[in-house]
């Protein structure tokens, strides 16, 4: 069993703190391997690496830094069955979606390369004449990146990959259930040839690894992919310092079934949405609300479907759903089928911790359904498990209402064969996403990715909105008259 340092400076080096922790599979309680709890210090340690490797990667011409990161993209596709396989073993979601998170880092690192080609500022006319106005790109410097655990090797690629090709360095703190996936991409990225201290990964406790990284003034950007309460905190020490951040935070995420739609599609779709990563996406199908037309045959086959789930060690191909993380979160879930019945919803399949056998070893659930009105706690708050309420409408305007009644707003999504309906749909759902005869997961790298309400602070991961989270604008003005012209005051003539 392997035991890392902190990878500062181009090498794994020790921490100044002697306290470790392992992470370990969710599925079998196995250690996989041991990692520093970071300080303070280990932090400050690696800014230091990443300000002397700043101005070198900055002055680096961005195509070059996106064939580095190309050339990163190359080395996952050699090594994605060794790296999917690291992720279901690390995380415990299902081996086909271990793949899935490791194709989308490498999707995202093809992408992001070619805008090392772009990285597109503009240029316009000017109210003087002789003067050319433009404005250009420029890296912020030494930004902070922390990343949860549920996308192990994509969230943290769509952050390293838009910051290194925008010219910044990155220190990065990786979420405690998942170091070693980051780990093996550092290494990754070493092997395509990025400098030493470009990329630092610093692990280790938010109260002191993340605290350092958000509160340093010389980490001029941090983004932030995690919960509310956690993202509110960043948001308010980052606050006192005029910092720039990124959040990206939860979802309560809606599927409608209207009386028009293909029911057998809306059923995979809300299987795969709801039960995918055992319901551990911040784009998670959490809410179903279906039309009362439909709604009795929408819930009877939902409930044998979801009971025919296989659960298990997502090392087996034959397994639907893995694991949920860690016992803290089982326990997190668990506690939300509890305040669900209290609260009167109706348990229709599920609801119960998996033991005998195997299952002993790791943190099963089954997937749940409950029959909710909307209101209930479990209609609300995301719960980040596989944990599906369902919820009967009389209209599509009541649909919608439902669906836009909570403070998240993130990923969305309307069955049905009315094209009226959904361009509707497509304007009044208030998220970030809006799917249509789709679930509400799935989002691809090249699209901007985030949401609107608790779900962030308005930006955009993905696409080319990420390079313009990890990018200031500069404005240039280049008079070339040869003589003093004054704006607001010298272009009164024609
Ligand atoms: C997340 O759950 O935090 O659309 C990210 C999706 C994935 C990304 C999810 N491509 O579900």
């Amino acid at each position: 069993m392997q035991q890392y340092g902190q990878f500062i400076g181009g090498e794994w080096a020790p921490s100044s703190s002697k306290r470790t922790f392992d992470t370990q599979n969710p599925a079998t309680g196995e250690v996989l391997a041991t990692f520093p709890q970071g300080t303070r210090d280990d932090v400050r340690r690696a800014i230091d690496a990443a300000e002397a490797a700043l101005p070198k990667w900055r002055s680096t011409p961005a195509p070059r830094r996106g064939e580095l990161l190309l050339e990163a993209a190359r080395i996952m596709r050699v090594r994605k069955r060794e790296l999917g396989e690291l992720v279901t073993k690390e995380m415990g979601k299902v081996i086909a979606e271990g793949l899935g998170d490791v194709q989308e880092s490498i999707d995202f690192l093809e992408y992001i390369a070619g805008e090392g080609r772009r990285l597109l500022g503009e240029t316009t006319t000017s109210e003087l004449r002789s003067r050319f106005s433009m404005w250009v790109r420029r890296p912020k410097g030494v930004v902070g990146c922390i990343t949860p655990w549920n996308f192990p090797t994509a969230i943290p690629t769509w952050k390293i990959g838009a910051a290194l090709v925008s010219g910044n360095t990155v220190v990065f703190k990786p979420a405690s259930y998942t170091p070693l996936c980051v780990a093996k991409l550092a290494e990754v990225y070493a092997e395509a040839g990025l400098p030493p201290g470009v990329l630092n990964v610093v692990t280790g406790p938010g109260s002191s690894v993340g605290n350092e990284i958000v509160e340093n003034p010389r980490v001029r950007h941090v983004s932030f992919t995690g919960g509310v309460p956690t993202g509110i905190d960043v948001y308010a020490r980052a606050a006192k310092l005029l910092k720039s951040i990124e959040l990206e935070l939860g979802g309560k995420n809606p599927v409608i079934v209207m009386d028009d739609a293909n029911l057998d599609l809306a059923l995979e779709g809300v299987l795969f949405g709801a039960f995918g990563t055992a319901g551990q996406r911040c784009t998670a199908t959490s809410r179903l609300i279906v039309h009362e037309a439909v709604y009795d045959e929408v819930v009877g086959k939902l409930v044998d479907r979801t009971r025919a789930l296989k659960v298990g060690n997502g090392m087996d191909p034959k397994v639907d759903v893995g694991p949920v993380v860690s016992k803290e979160q089982e326990r997190a879930i668990l506690d939300y089928v509890r305040i669900g019945l209290e609260e009167g919803a109706k348990l229709l399949v599920g609801g119960e911790k998996l033991t005998g056998g195997a299952y002993d070893r790791g943190f099963f659930l089954e997937p749940t359904v409950f029959e909710a009105r909307h209101g209930m706690r479990v209609t609300k708050e995301e719960i980040f498990g596989p944990v599906l309420s369902v919820m009967k409408v009389p209209s599509y305007e009541a649909a919608v209402k439902v669906a836009n009644d909570v403070e998240y707003g993130l990923s969305s999504s309307i069955y049905t064969r009315n094209v009226n309906l959904a361009m509707k749909a497509i304007e009044v759902l208030e998220a970030g996403i809006t799917y249509v005869n789709a679930p509400t997961i799935g989002a691809e790298c090249h699209m901007p990715f985030g949401g609107v309400k608790d779900t962030g602070n308005g930006h955009r991961e993905g696409g080319w909105t990420a390079y313009d989270i990890f990018s200031e604008p500069k404005t240039v003005y280049i008079d070339y008259s040869g003589a003093l012209q004054k704006a607001q005051i010298d272009n009164a003539e024609y």
